[in-house]
Order: C-alpha cells, then structure tokens, then sequence
C-alpha cells in the first residue's frame, strides 16, 4: 500500500489528534462532569486517571496503529488474527454511531453563534434550547455541520485534515485564553476558581463509586479512545518518532484546554448568580446564555467566541470520527475517498435524524456510545495489546523513544495488563448499569 497518505510533519499527526481529543467533551461535557461530579474534586480524580489511564491506553491504540499502518479494521487482522477483526469493525461502528448524535449537537452550535451575535437567547433560555435543540430546524443544522466535516475528510489527510486542525487547533487556544482573560476580569472569579481548583477530598472519599468511573468515562472518551481514532491516525505516521512523547503532548494539551474551557465557564456562571449545578447538556446551551444575556455588548462578543471555540472543536473532532469510517473503506475495499466521504456523510445525516427530532433519542445514542461501546471497545484493545501483540506492542512503543524508555516500555505493558484493565472492567460494570433505555 505505497501510495496510502501519511502525515507530512510530526506536527501535523499532533495537532490532528489534538484537534481530534479537544471536543464538545472538553467544553460541554467536562464543566457539566465537573459540576455534577463535585467540582475540583472532580478535577483531581480525572487528572490521575488522564495520567494513570488515559495514557497507557493512548498508547495502545496508537501502538496498534503504527505498526499496521492500515485502518483499524485491518489492522487487527494483520497483527493479530482474522477473529480480532470484531474489535476494529466495534470501533469502527462505535465511531460511526457516536458521529450521528456528535453532529446534531454540532448543529446547535451553530445556531448558537448566531444567537450570541444577536445577543438574544428568547426570553427564556430554557424553552429556547428546547426549542432549537429538536425538530426541522435542528435536523437542518445537523445536515449543515455533516457537510462541513464531508468538505473536510473528502481532501485526505494531508490536503483534508492535516491542512484544517493545523490552523484549527491554534485558533481554539488563542480565543480560550482571550476568554480566560475575561473571565479573570469577572467579579465571581475568585469564587469559580476556589469551586473549580481546590479540591475537597472528603467529597472523593465519599463518592468514589460514582466519581471514579466518571473521571475514568471522561478521560478516555476526551482522548477520543474506544472508537479507533487514534488507531486510524496513527497508522498515517510515516516514521520513527517516539509515541510516549506524542502520546504525553497530546494528553497534556487536551487536558490543558480543559481546564481552560472550565475558567471560562465557571466565573461566567458565578458571576451571574447562575451556580454551577446546573447538570446535563444544560450546561453551556442554557446556564452560560443566561449569564451573558446581562453582558451586553460584552456578553455578545464573549458569547460568539465561546461558540465559535466550541464549533471548532467539535468539527475538528467530528473529522476523526468520519476518518476511520472513510480510511476503512478506502484502505480494504478500495473505495475513491471523495464519494465514499460523501455516501458516509448522507448516511450519518440519515442515522442522525431521531437525535435531532428528539433529544430524548440523542441521550439514548449518547448513552449507548458511551455507557457500552467505548468502554467494551478499550477493553478488548487493552486484552488485545496487552496478551496477544504483548512483546511486539513494547518493541513498537520504543522506536524512535531512546535508551530511556527501555524500562518504560514494559512498566506501560504491565500497567495496561494490571491497572488500566482493572479500571476498563469497573467501568464496563458501572456504566452498563447506567445504560438508558430506548425512548421507544
Ligand atoms: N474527544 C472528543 C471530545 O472530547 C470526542 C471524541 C471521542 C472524538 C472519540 C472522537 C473519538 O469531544
């Protein structure tokens, strides 16, 4: 497979799959996590187990990738056997799955740019979300955030992906921080930082059951892990560079920008008398709109950058999802990208639809990627790294990482056999049970 694309720069494999990690998860679900999950306390249990998890597992997706350089699909079968192709082909569908709901809340990002420039949110901003969040008009913005990913991937990786997160990436750092600064500015910041940075231990210990998985849950779906992402980038890096170090950047970043994400929101809300509390998808489209309507001008501007961010993010995200459908249809069945981009994208619109008819069926489909698939998908990569490509998976993790790494590779081995299976399979126990049912 000569002429399979690859990344033109290292660089450029970083900020895709930083594009790919920084999300509607960093900026709408992580402050809603955080709110709910007993705030810094929160903070601190997710940041182990970004460290403690997130990485090692990372690590094996883009392990299994490198050394394929196929589509996940593939993959699994080259490095292991015929059978393991399941575990590609339930990324791949997971990826699929969670695209068709990932794009509707894209859609009503959209409209909410507009809103923010308006600076009206209706009179009230709860009936309003109701309103714009389900039916003809948020079946319409799903199909216009669909198109905007389809006009990206159908240009490859190095003209399509490579070429949009080069410049999305930085544009979402540089608004963050001006919007961090405002939030400094902002009377209720010292109140917001002290909520969002000093963690209470006592609330750890007592909720542990439930904010452990939680943290657990966010870390791997804010790496994008579970639905053969990583995988899929991996597989375009052309060369020997050290995977620790991607992995490690990549994480800190993400993570970083998270935390930017909650500096912005928090001091907004508590400013705004608002309260962090407000839990579920709520959050960002209803409490954060109620706090800038009373900004004026102020409020507009911050309010349109704000959605902007979360536009970008969530489009440059979306991009990888649809890449591992597209990579595996172009790569095993010789498909021509740009149509196969294109029936993908129709398709996606057309699984969508009941998300954005109701948002009840975008709860369900939210739940069922993330409560079942994502965990299952990292737990047969972490048996599949961990015991069948075991001594291949260390050798691949040292190229290119130097003399140091000779003792970490196999610690990264052990603790994906030890820790990170023992916290996939608590997962697995904790969130199935949360599954919601059908809304049939
Ligand atoms: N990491 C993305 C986010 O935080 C979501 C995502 C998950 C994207 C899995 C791709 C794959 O929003």
């Amino acid at each position: 497979m000569s002429d399979r694309e690859t990344w033109t720069t290292r660089l450029g494999f970083i900020l895709a799959s930083v594009g790919s990690a920084v999300g509607l998860g960093n900026i709408w679900r992580f402050p809603f996590q955080t709110a709910t999950n007993g705030g810094a306390a929160f903070l601190f249990v997710y940041l182990v187990a970004v460290v403690v998890i997130g990485l090692p597992a990372i690590l094996a997706e883009f392990v299994v990738g490198r050394r394929a350089e196929m589509d996940a699909i593939g993959a699994f079968d080259e490095l292991g056997h015929p059978g393991w192709r399941a575990v590609g082909a339930l990324g791949v569908f997971a990826g699929f799955w969670t695209l068709s709901y990932y794009s509707v809340v894209g859609g009503w990002v959209i409209r909410y740019i507009g809103q923010a420039a308006m600076g009206s949110y209706g009179s009230n901003p709860k009936v309003f979300f109701g309103n714009v969040s389900a039916g003809p008009e948020a079946v319409a913005l799903h199909a216009l955030f669909m198109l905007l990913a389809v006009g990206i991937v159908a240009f490859g990786i190095e003209g399509g992906i490579e070429r949009a997160t080069k410049v999305m990436v930085p544009a979402i750092i540089l608004i963050l921080v001006g919007l961090v600064g405002y939030g400094a500015s902002l009377s209720g910041a010292g109140e917001a930082y002290d909520y969002f940075l000093t963690p209470d231990f006592g609330v750890i210990v007592a909720n542990a059951p439930s904010v452990i998985p939680a943290a657990v849950g966010q870390a791997l779906f804010s790496l994008s892990l579970g639905f053969a992402v990583m995988i899929t980038y991996a597989s375009y890096i052309d060369g020997d560079e050290s995977l620790p170090v991607d992995g490690l950047s990549i994480a800190v970043t993400n993570t970083a920008i998270g935390i930017l994400a909650g500096l912005v929101v928090f001091p907004l809300l508590f400013t705004q008398g608002v309260g962090p509390d407000t839990s579920g998808p709520g959050a960002v489209f209803i409490a954060l709109p109620t706090a800038l309507a009373d900004f004026g001008a102020a409020g507009r501007v911050v309010g349109v950058a704000f959605f902007v961010v979360i536009l970008i993010a969530a489009l440059s995200s979306a991009i990888s999802l649809l890449e591992v459908a597209v990579s595996y249809l172009v790569d095993t069945h010789g498909f021509e990208r740009k149509r196969t981009t294109a029936v993908l994208g129709v398709l996606l619109f057309l699984l969508g639809i009941p998300s954005a008819w109701d948002t009840a069926w975008l709860s369900w489909f939210d739940s069922i990627a993330v409560n079942l698939l994502l965990p299952v998908a990292v737990l047969l990569l972490v048996l599949f790294v961990g015991w069948v490509l075991a001594p291949d998976a260390v050798d691949e993790l040292r190229i290119g990482s130097g003399d140091s790494f000779d003792d970490l590779a196999p610690l990264w081995l052990w603790s994906l056999r030890t820790v990170v299976l023992l916290a996939v399979l608590v997962t697995v126990a904790l969130s199935v049970t949360d599954l919601t049912g059908a809304p049939v």
